[in-house]
C-alpha cells in the first residue's frame, strides 16, 4: 500500500493538481494527499483534486497542515502532519514530492518503489541541478554533514535538502515519534529527515533522476534568505548527534551525464544578488565577526563586503562555516543578516570564479570542496 504526499503553499494550483494527477495515475499508488499550508491555498487545489479523484477512482485528499513544531510554521509542519497521519493509518510506503516539480512523472515513483522492493527502508531521489542552483546544499548542508559525520555516507548524499523521498512503514513510525523531527516545523525539516533516516540503519538508496528536478528558479538570492538561516540552524542542531552505524547499508544509482540544457541554466540573478552585499559592514555584524580568529576577521573586515567577497574561497569558507555552526542564533536579526551576507559572499565568489568555467568543472570543484571538508574534519 503506497501513499504519495505533496506538501504545498504558494505553488501554482494547476501545477500542484497536475502532480496530484500524475501520482494518482500510477498503479503502485493507492492514495494521494496534498498537504496545504492553510485553507486559502487549499481551496483552489481541492476543486481540481476532486476531479482527479473521480477520474482516477482513487482517494485524493487535500489536508490542512497542523501546528506540530516549535519553530516557524512551514514545510516541516506539513510533512510532520502527513507523517503522523500515515503512521496512524499504517501505510507501508509514503512518498513525498515537492509540489513545484515541473517534470514529475511515473519514473520518480517507479524508481523509488523498485529500490524499496529490493529491501531499502528509505529511498532518496538524486538528480543533477544547475551549477548555480543548490547553493544552500553545497555551501551549508554538505559542509555541515562533512564536518559532523566525516567518515560516514552523510556528506556524500547528493540531495540532503531534497524533499523527494520514499519512507517505508518502519521509518514513518520512527519519525512520527521523534521529538527532534517533530519540532522542526520550518525549512529545516529536510535536513532533519535526512539525518534521522540515515541513522535508522534500515538501508538507504539514492535513485537517480537523469532529467534533473525541474522547478522554478530564483530572482536574487534574497529569495533564499529564510531557507538559508533555517537550514543553517537545522544543520547546527545535529552537533553532538551520533552518525550512521559503521557499514550501514547505502546504495546509489550511478550519476549520469546531466542534460545539456540544464548545464546552461543560471539559477539566480547574479547582478541583483551582488547588490545585496553592501559597501560597508554594519556595526552589529562587525562585533560578531570579531569573534573569528584575528587573521580571518582581518581579511573579512579589510574592506566592504562588496570588495572582499572574492576572497571567500573554499578554505576561508571552512573557517567561516565553522564559526556559523558554532555560534549562529536563529531569530537574532544581527546573526541572520551576517549569516546571509557571508553565504552570499561565498556563493558569489564561487559563481564568478568557478561556475563560469563550465558545468563539469563546477561540479568537480564543488565535490572537491566537500572532500576537503571531510578530510579537514577527519584530521581535527
Ligand atoms: C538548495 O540549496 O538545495 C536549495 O534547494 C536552494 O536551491
Amino acid at each position: 500500500m503506497s501513499l504519495v504526499v505533496l506538501p504545498f503553499k504558494s505553488e501554482d494550483p494547476t501545477l500542484v493538481a497536475t502532480n496530484l494527477g500524475v501520482a494518482a495515475a500510477q498503479s503502485a499508488v493507492d492514495e494521494v494527499w496534498a498537504v496545504a499550508a492553510d485553507e486559502a491555498v487549499a481551496a483552489p487545489v481541492r476543486i481540481l483534486a476532486d476531479d482527479i479523484a473521480a477520474f482516477r477512482e482513487k482517494t485524493v485528499r487535500v489536508i490542512i497542515q497542523e501546528r506540530i513544531g516549535k519553530l516557524r510554521p512551514g514545510k516541516g509542519d506539513a510533512m510532520n502532519t502527513a507523517i503522523s497521519r500515515a503512521a496512524e493509518e499504517g501505510w507501508d510506503r509514503v512518498h513525498f514530492y515537492d509540489a513545484d516539480i515541473t517534470n514529475f512523472d511515473a519514473s520518480w515513483i517507479d524508481g523509488a518503489e523498485t529500490a524499496a522492493d529490493r529491501g531499502y527502508g528509505v529511498v532518496r531521489h538524486r538528480f543533477p541541478r544547475a551549477a548555480t542552483d543548490a547553493m544552500i546544499t553545497w555551501m551549508i548542508t554538505r559542509p555541515a554533514l562533512a564536518r559532523l559525520f566525516p567518515g560516514s555516507f552523510l556528506p556524500l548524499l547528493d540531495q540532503p535538502l531534497g524533499g523527494e523521498v520514499l519512507l517505508t512503514r518502519v521509518a514513518v513510525e520512527s519519525l512520527a515519534c521523534s521529538e527532534m523531527v517533530r519540532r522542526r516545523s520550518d525549512w529545516g525539516i529536510d535536513t532533519l529527515l535526512t539525518y534521522a533516516t540515515s541513522v535508522m540503519d534500515i538501508g538507504l538508496y539514492e535513485h537517480h533522476v537523469a532529467d534533473g528536478k525541474r522547478h522554478a528558479l530564483y530572482g536574487s538570492l534574497h529569495e533564499l534568505r529564510e531557507m538559508l538561516v533555517e537550514c543553517l540552524d537545522a544543520a547546527r542542531s545535529l552537533e553532538g548527534q551520533p552518525g550512521p552505524a559503521p557499514g550501514a547499508r547505502h546504495g546509489s544509482d550511478p550519476a549520469a551525464e546531466a542534460p545539456e540544457d540544464l548545464k546552461r541554466i543560471v539559477a539566480y540573478d547574479v547582478v541583483g544578488s551582488r547588490r545585496l552585499l553592501g559597501m560597508i559592514w554594519p556595526e552589529d555584524e562587525v562585533r560578531l565577526v570579531a569573534h573569528l580568529p584575528d587573521e580571518v576577521a582581518g581579511r573579512l573586515l579589510s574592506a566592504g563586503p562588496d570588495r572582499v567577497f572574492e576572497q571567500m574561497d573554499a578554505g576561508l569558507w571552512y573557517e567561516v562555516h565553522g564559526f556559523l555552526m558554532g555560534r549562529f542564533v536563529l531569530g537574532d536579526p544581527s546573526w541572520e543578516s551576517l549569516a546571509f551576507r557571508l553565504w552570499l559572499m561565498r556563493v558569489l565568489a564561487y559563481t564568478i570564479q568557478h561556475a563560469s568555467q563550465g558545468y563539469e568543472e563546477s561540479m568537480r570543484y564543488l565535490r572537491s570542496t566537500v572532500d576537503l571538508y571531510v578530510t579537514a574534519a577527519s584530521s581535527s
